[in-house]
């Protein structure tokens, strides 16, 4: 018998309800099915043939919380995650609208990635904008780095990162805008640092960023119940002017009817209409 099928509704809800409690962190919204494979995983992991048995294990253990967290792979990233994403916006979407944006005399873009984990989706966004904006003095692409855990967002700022999250930046960025720092690690230069700007935020409670031209929230929502990611995908829409882009992530999607067309469906890129 496998521990899944001993895991019964109840004692997941006690084990969420215990986790909510004593640490504050609800994993209601997140996709059911989902926590309990991870929950399951653990149990094995920890020889607890029971629901109530893994309970006392989380009471007893102050690490083992830190495990199951992890195996929710809840921050899993890398530099240019998806390269082909970051190629097309590169190609397709962002000169074309840098230009029109100058045209109209504008001198800021604003990308907003929430959900930046560590900093690399953001960074990686910055370093795709310079590459096409340059050092034009007279325009400014700021992109402001959101995310909920504040150990991550501190290694964001920190922007020291191992030579295996940058396989897809490839060598040419990486001899522009790193310094080989040790142990096979790499500093980002200021240039890049300074045009990235972090907040700690939850996406679920806190009241989102306006104004912004283009929103990354990718490998954030996978976590999320339908109706938790509905209604995030409407606080996007606020947040973004119109015309602006939403870029998801590769296994997610937004429904044309809720005020975005598909730009791209392989890369999963979205335009406000309304
Ligand atoms: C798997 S990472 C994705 C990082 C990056 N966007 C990427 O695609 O590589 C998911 C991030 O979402 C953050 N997150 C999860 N729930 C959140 C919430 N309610 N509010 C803000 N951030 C949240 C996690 O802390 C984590 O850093």
């Amino acid at each position: 018998m496998t521990h899944k099928s001993i895991l019964s509704d109840k004692e997941v809800d006690s084990i969420l309800a215990y986790i909510r409690r004593n640490k504050s962190v609800d994993l209601a919204s997140y996709r059911r099915t989902f926590v309990v494979r991870r929950l399951s995983g653990r149990m094995e992991n920890v020889s607890a043939e029971t629901g109530g048995a893994y309970l006392n294990i989380l009471r007893d253990d102050p690490e083992e919380f830190g495990r199951f967290l992890e195996t929710l792979s809840i921050n899993v990233t890398g530099f240019f995650r998806d390269p082909g994403v970051f190629e097309f916006l590169q190609k397709a979407v962002l000169p074309e609208f840098i230009r029109k944006k100058k045209a109209a005399g504008r001198r800021i873009m604003r990308i907003w990635s929430a959900g930046c984990a560590s900093g690399e989706e953001p960074y990686s966004i910055a370093i795709m904008a310079r590459g096409i904006t340059g050092d034009d003095p007279g325009f400014e692409v700021a992109v402001h780095a959101t995310d909920i855990d504040t150990a991550a967002l501190k290694r964001a700022q920190e922007a020291v990162y191992p030579g295996s999250s940058l396989g897809n930046a490839g060598k040419k960025v990486l001899e522009k805008y790193f310094t080989p720092v040790y142990n096979g690690e790499y500093l980002l230069k200021d240039e890049i640092k300074k045009s990235v700007h972090f907040k700690r935020q939850n996406l679920i409670s806190d009241p989102v960023l306006k104004h912004m031209d283009m929103v990354f929230c990718r490998n954030m929502m996978i976590y999320l119940s339908t109706e938790e990611k509905d209604s995030l995908i409407g606080k996007f829409n606020e947040s973004l002017n119109t015309g602006g882009y939403l870029v998801v992530g590769k296994v997610e999607s937004v429904w044309n009817n809720r005020g975005f067309e598909t730009v791209s469906t392989t890369n999963k890129v979205y335009r406000k209409t309304v």
